[in-house]
């Protein structure tokens, strides 16, 4: 049965009407129309729909608007715009880390959140933190790069 779920968009206060299980990457495309986040395998497999949930990268197609509801969601169009992006999609254009784009916001709610609980990554620590998101245009060298750019910055 729907109910209704508040939590915060991108810094907004936010109350959508949904079914509990209703995946919070459904949510965040189909009721709240922020079509960044993608949907890839759809089994919390590829990365592609990374978002932060109080800090923490999570799936958003195996996280439930119920499990959301009360928490602080970041997606990547809460984490800059072209008046004023992050220093991570600054360094992703600086370096191209991207080719098709698909894996591109996942890649960068990844690294937000690995930049926030570790300012200063290695290069492992960069690689060990986006192994789970996957890149079928093979652009992972230049993603490392621009992350450490980013940190750098
Ligand atoms: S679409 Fe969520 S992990 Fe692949
Ligand atoms: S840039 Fe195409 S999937 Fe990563």
């Amino acid at each position: 049965m729907q109910a209704e779920f508040a939590f915060t968009l991108n810094g907004q206060a936010t109350t959508v009407r949904a079914e509990p299980a209703q995946s919070l990457l459904e949510t965040l495309r189909d009721t709240c129309g922020l079509k960044a986040t993608r949907l890839g395998c759809g089994m919390g497999q590829c990365g592609a729909c990374t978002v932060l949930l109080d800090g923490e990268a999570v799936h958003a197609c195996d996280t439930s608007i119920e499990v959301a509801a009360g928490r602080a969601v970041l997606t990547v169009e809460g984490l800059g715009n072209r008046a004023a992006p992050h220093p991570l999609q600054l360094a992703f254009v600086e370096e191209q880390a991207l080719q098709c784009g698909f894996c591109t916001s996942g890649m960068l709610m990844r690294s937000a959140a690995l930049l926030q609980r570790n300012p200063h990554p290695s290069e492992d620590e960069i690689r060990q933190a986006l192994d789970g998101n996957l890149c079928r245009c093979g652009v992972h060298n230049r993603v490392v790069r621009a992350v450490r750019k980013a940190a750098k910055a």
